[in-house]
C-alpha cells in the first residue's frame, strides 16, 4: 500500500512545505505550519494519463467535455437574490449559480443567524439545504421559531461527513447548499481531527467539486480564531469564488459584512446589519450610525465621506494629540493605517508648519469602521490640528481629499456623490479638492475647493 505522504501547510496562507519550519516563507507568519496528511489511497488513485479510460466520473456522472468559449451558455449566470438587500449588494447582486461563497467571522458574529434567515426566505421559492454540524436540528428549529421565520419549506440536516452530505444533496438537488461550519466537517480517508488544515482543505475541496459539477450555490461558514488552533479560512481562499466577512464593529450591536474577494462583483462593498432580539436586520442608511449623535463641538473630531464599494459612507475621525512625556512619541491609529498617519504628520510639519514630533498622536475611526481610502487624508490632518490647537471645527462641516507629499490636495473619485450624501445628512459646508467641485451648486451646501494644503489652513484661520 502506498505510504501516506506528510506535508506541512501554513494555516494562514496555505503554502505547502515538505519539512516543518518555524516561519512561513510566503506570508512570514510564525508558528503557523501544521502537519497535513494526504489521504492514504491518494497516491494509488492518481490517474494514468496514457490510458484514456481512467477518467473518474464526477458527481453528475458524466465526463467534462471540451467546449468553445463562444459556445458556453451564458444565461446560466443567473443571480439568486437572497432577499436581504445588504447581503445581495456585498455579493455583487446575489448568489451566482455554481459559485462557492465563504462567510467568515468570529464565533458569535451572527453567521448562522444570517444564513438561517436568508435560507428560510429562499426556501419559499427554490429548493435549499441547510447543513449544520454545530447545532442539532432542534436547536435550529428553536431559533427559527424564536425569530418568527417561515419554517415550512426549509430542509435541514445535522451532519458532519461531507461524503454523506453530498450524497443527500445529490438526492435532494438543492439550488443553494449551506455548510455550517467547515471547521467541523470531515472528509473520507483523512485521519486528522476536524478543524485541522488537512480536514478543512479536503472537505472544502470535496464540497467545491460537488458545487461546480452540479451548479449548486455553496455557502461555507468558516470561523476565524485569533490563535491558530483552528485552520483559518485563509487556506480556502484560492478555492472559492467569493469571501465575505461578518464583523462586529467594536462591541456594538452593529455588524458589517464586507467582501474580501469576489469573482462576480466589486470588493470592499460594505453591508451593515444590526443584531436585535429578532435576529439580524438590515441597516439601510449606515451613514447615520457611524456619526457621533451629540451636537456639541469637540476638538479633534471631524466628519469625512469615504467610498465603500458602490456608495458613500459618512464617518467620524477623532484625534487626540497630547504632549509625549518620554522619549519616542507614539502614533496610534485605530481603523486607519499607522504609516499613513505618520506621512500626514510629516506633510503637516513640512507644508503646514505645524510640528508634532514632541506629541503623542492617537487617531480613531468611530464605530469600528476600517478606512482603506486615501480620501480620509485631509480629515486626518485637520482632526490632528484641531486637537493640537484645542479648536473644534463646526459640526456641520465635512472634509475629504487626498494629500500629496508636496502639500497638494488631490481629487478623489465620486466627489459629487460624496457631497450629496453629506448634504442629505444635514452638513452645510464642505472643504474638498478643487477638482472635485461640483459643476452645479448643491442645495444647502457651501463648497470650498482648494488645490493646496496652505489654502485649506488659510480658510480655517
Ligand atoms: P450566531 O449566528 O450563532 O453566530 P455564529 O454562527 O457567527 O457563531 O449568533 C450568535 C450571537 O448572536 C449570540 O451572541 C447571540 C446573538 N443573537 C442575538 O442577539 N439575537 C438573535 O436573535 C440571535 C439569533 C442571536
Ligand atoms: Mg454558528
Amino acid at each position: 500500500m502506498a505510504k501516506a505522504k506528510t506535508q506541512f501547510v501554513c494555516s494562514d496562507c496555505g503554502a505547502d512545505y515538505s519539512k516543518w519550519q518555524g516561519q512561513c516563507t510566503e506570508c512570514k507568519a510564525w508558528n503557523t505550519l501544521q502537519e497535513f496528511r494526504e489521504a492514504k489511497g491518494a497516491v494509488a488513485r492518481q490517474p494514468d494519463f496514457n490510458n484514456t479510460d481512467t477518467q473518474r466520473s464526477g458527481f453528475t456522472g458524466s465526463r467534462s467535455q471540451l467546449q468553445k468559449l463562444s459556445d458556453v451558455n451564458l444565461e446560466e449566470e443567473i443571480r439568486i437574490r437572497t432577499g436581504m438587500g445588504e447581503f445581495d449588494r456585498v455579493l455583487g447582486g446575489g448568489l451566482v449559480s455554481g459559485s462557492v461563497v465563504l462567510i467568515g467571522g468570529h464565533p458569535g458574529a451572527g453567521k448562522s443567524t444570517l444564513l438561517l434567515q436568508t435560507l428560510c426566505h429562499l426556501a419559499r421559492q427554490l429548493s435549499v439545504l441547510y447543513v449544520s454540524g454545530e447545532e442539532s436540528v432542534q436547536q435550529i428549529a428553536l431559533r427559527a421559531k424564536r425569530l418568527s421565520l417561515p419554517m415550512d419549506d426549509l430542509a435541514i440536516l445535522a451532519e458532519t461527513s461531507v461524503e454523506s452530505i453530498t450524497r443527500t444533496a445529490q438526492e435532494h438537488r438543492p439550488r443553494v447548499l449551506v455548510i455550517d461550519s467547515i471547521q467541523v466537517m470531515h472528509a473520507p480517508d483523512i485521519e486528522s481531527a476536524p478543524g485541522s488544515v488537512s480536514q478543512v482543505r479536503e472537505s472544502a475541496a470535496w464540497l467545491t467539486r460537488f458545487a461546480k459539477q452540479t451548479g449548486t450555490v455553496l455557502v461555507i461558514v468558516g470561523h476565524v480564531t485569533k490563535d491558530g488552533s483552528l485552520a483559518g479560512p485563509k487556506v480556502l481562499e484560492h478555492m472559492i469564488d467569493a469571501s465575505v466577512m461578518l464583523e462586529s464593529s467594536g462591541d456594538s450591536r452593529f455588524r458589517t459584512l464586507r467582501a474580501i474577494k469576489n469573482r462576480f462583483g466589486a470588493v470592499n462593498e460594505l453591508g451593515v446589519f444590526a443584531m436585535l432580539d429578532v435576529g439580524l436586520k438590515e441597516v439601510k442608511n449606515p451613514s447615520s450610525i457611524f456619526l457621533n449623535k451629540s451636537t456639541e463641538q469637540s476638538p479633534g473630531s471631524i466628519v469625512t465621506v469615504v467610498w465603500e464599494g458602490t456608495r458613500p459612507l459618512l464617518i467620524e475621525l477623532q484625534a487626540l494629540v497630547d504632549g509625549a512625556n518620554m522619549g519616542h512619541p507614539r502614533r496610534v491609529a485605530v481603523g486607519l493605517d499607522t504609516n499613513r498617519l505618520s506621512m500626514i504628520l510629516a506633510i503637516l510639519n513640512r507644508h503646514g508648519g505645524v510640528f508634532t514630533g514632541d506629541q503623542d498622536v492617537f487617531l480613531n475611526v468611530v464605530g469600528g469602521v476600517r478606512v482603506t481610502e486615501t480620501s480620509a487624508d485631509l480629515a486626518t490632518l485637520l482632526a490632528v490640528l484641531s486637537s493640537l490647537r484645542d479648536r473644534p471645527l463646526p459640526r456641520d462641516w465635512v472634509v475629504f481629499g487626498e494629500l500629496g507629499l508636496n502639500g497638494e490636495l488631490r481629487p478623489v473619485p465620486n466627489g459629487q456623490e460624496r457631497i450629496i450624501e453629506a448634504a442629505k445628512h444635514g452638513f452645510r459646508k464642505a472643504i474638498i479638492p478643487k477638482a472635485n467641485q461640483p459643476k452645479k451648486p448643491i442645495d444647502g451646501m457651501a463648497v470650498v475647493g482648494a488645490t493646496r494644503l496652505d489654502e485649506v489652513l488659510e480658510a480655517l484661520r
